[in-house]
């Protein structure tokens, strides 16, 4: 089977935001020459490719994710030239390279709906979601936008409302217009041309949405301090049938271009999140799974998680799993420093290919952003209730010195850095034999070895107390990992558990014998044991 599998199947990927990463230029935010400049870093933490957020002209109402030209490079990041470096030396490594495609929506300021909203006769009008007022002079339904507010803004100009599922400066286009389908396939063979291998496709659940624009119900569930777009259920402006057919397209189109893969950004529940791989696999490779990131941090839910995810996934799906992402609170702060090395164990060694966000491999924790230093635009609309993403944002720690080496000592870096840099980062980590960041290159090399790891089947063995353990297996190599989910020691016995210690998230056991079938774990320790 390690044969007929694909990197992106093998591989682990490594998400980098780019304002964050590393700053080259000196101006206190990250570019496209810092990520070239750390590409050997990667190599040696052992990753097969990287997604890179976005980094096209914008206003930055949503730090690049409101897009004015989808094939060119915003200057603050650099230029085409400094891309086409960055993906040959990726490639030189060995390493991929993941754009994250935005074909939701575009920047209010984007020529294509500049002109849109010029004149209800503009032939561009019909690429974005335009509405008259409901009766009373309000918005069309009662459809509410991602980040707080209705998802409606009204057009004093043409007397219509247009629809936007995040930021009023972020108008959804139109994906049941043809010219806009092409348009927006046109970007990305415009960068399969310059040799990208796919993409992390952004907020694809909110692609198409229902034609006759019904109200969305109320949400049962809902209570006082969630995030206003879950007061109701979002039925009719997300996870259309539609957005199949979009998909499709999509992927016939990748497909061309040899062995590329497509991430779907998809915040859904596990089943109808493998809709999404779609018939006979003609949809995206790689839905993704943030279900670690939601379910309770305890054996017998993620027990749980991991069981019902794989009893549902349609034949050749191939699995993936997430820990955190620039949009969510980083792992070891959810966790707590200790039990991030065994949600790091858990991620490396689960069936399907991982996705690791940028400082998380040497422990980052969410910085404290003070109310005047908020950037994030989400924070700006819901203040206080917790949802802010610039806690994950914060620059890269790589080393003891001021500004961490993310930009210059004299630069101002575009948010603070956390406090801990001087004993949290890459060069200090690097010559820690127990670190964080040795455990992450450990693991990866061990997953690279061993084909069980990366590629072989799963089998769960036990979820009792705090002790959560599964085997993987291929060609007749067999690995137990046991992961203790609590801070208290735990003995367990179990003739699964015989072998020998290959790694502990303490990295001081390798080679240690389990004699009798009695596994002794640590406090936030876990192991994986090659059977013997
Ligand atoms: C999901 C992205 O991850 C997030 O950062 C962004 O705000 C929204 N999509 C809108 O593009």
């Amino acid at each position: 089977m390690a044969d007929r599998t694909s990197w992106w199947q093998r591989g682990v990927i490594y998400q980098i935001y780019p304002r964050s990463f590393m700053d080259a230029s000196g101006d206190g935010v990250g570019d496209l020459r810092g990520i070239a400049d750390r590409l050997d870093y990667l190599e040696w933490l052992g990753v097969e490719a990287v997604w890179i957020s976005p980094f096209y002209p914008s206003p930055m109402a949503d730090f690049g994710y409101d897009i004015t030209d989808h094939t060119a490079v915003h200057p603050l990041f650099g230029d085409l030239e400094d891309f086409d470096a960055l993906v040959e030396e990726a490639h030189r490594l060995g390493i991929r390279v993941l754009l994250d495609y935005v074909p939701c929506h575009t920047s209010a300021e984007h020529p294509w709906f500049v002109e849109s909203r010029s004149a209800r006769d503009n032939p561009k009008r019909d690429w974005y979601i335009w509405c008259d007022p409901a009766p009373d002079g309000g918005p069309p339904n009662n459809w509410v936008a991602m980040f707080g507010g209705a998802a409606w803004t009204f057009d004093e100009g043409t007397g219509q409302y247009y629809n936007h599922a995040h930021l009023v400066e972020q108008p959804d286009l139109n994906w049941r217009n043809r010219a806009v389908r092409e348009a927006m396939l046109g970007v990305m063979r415009f960068w399969l041309e310059r040799g990208v291998d796919g993409f992390r496709v952004d907020a694809l659940r909110h692609l198409i949405k229902d034609e006759k624009l019904r109200d969305n119900p109320p949400n049962p569930d809902y209570r006082p301090g969630d995030r206003p777009f879950d007061a109701l259920l979002p039925v009719y402006n997300t996870d259309r049938p539609e957005i199949h057919d979009a998909i499709r397209e999509m992927r016939r189109l990748l497909d061309a271009y040899g062995d590329t893969t497509m991430v779907g950004e998809l915040y859904l529940p596990i089943e109808r999140l493998v809709a999404y791989y779609g018939e006979n696999g003609s949809g995206v490779h790689l839905p993704a799974n943030f279900h670690l990131i939601s379910t309770p941090w305890n054996a017998r839910e993620i027990s749980a998680l991991i069981d019902a995810y794989e009893g549902v996934l349609p034949p050749c799906a191939w699995p993936n799993w997430v820990l955190g992402n620039h949009d969510r609170s980083r792992v070891a702060t959810r966790v707590g420093t200790a039990q991030a090395r065994v949600a790091a164990m858990l991620l490396l060694t689960l069936r399907g290919t991982p996705t690791i966000y940028y400082g998380d491999e040497i422990g980052m924790h969410d910085v404290r952003i003070p109310p005047e230093g908020v950037q994030d635009p989400f924070e700006k609309q819901t203040p206080g209730l917790g949802y802010g993403r610039d806690p994950a944002r914060t620059p890269m720690q790589w080393t003891p010195d001021r500004n961490a080496g993310f930009c210059p000592p004299a630069a101002d870096p575009w948010l603070p850095l956390a406090d801990d840099y001087r004993a949290v980062n890459v060069a200090a980590e690097r010559e820690d034999p127990t670190s964080t960041l040795t455990l992450h290159r450990r693991l990866l090399a061990l997953r690279r070895a061993e084909p069980a790891l990366a590629v072989g089947s799963y089998e769960p063995v036990m979820a009792a107390g705090d002790l959560l353990a599964y085997a993987r297996e291929h060609h007749g190599r067999r690995f137990l990992v046991a992961l203790n989910l609590g801070h208290e020691p735990l003995s367990s016995e179990a003739p699964a558990f015989e072998g020998r210690v290959a790694l502990s998230t303490r990295l001081d056991r390798e080679g240690e014998e389990v004699v009798g079938g009695v596994l002794r774990l640590r406090g936030d320790e876990g192991v994986v044991i090659e059977g013997v």
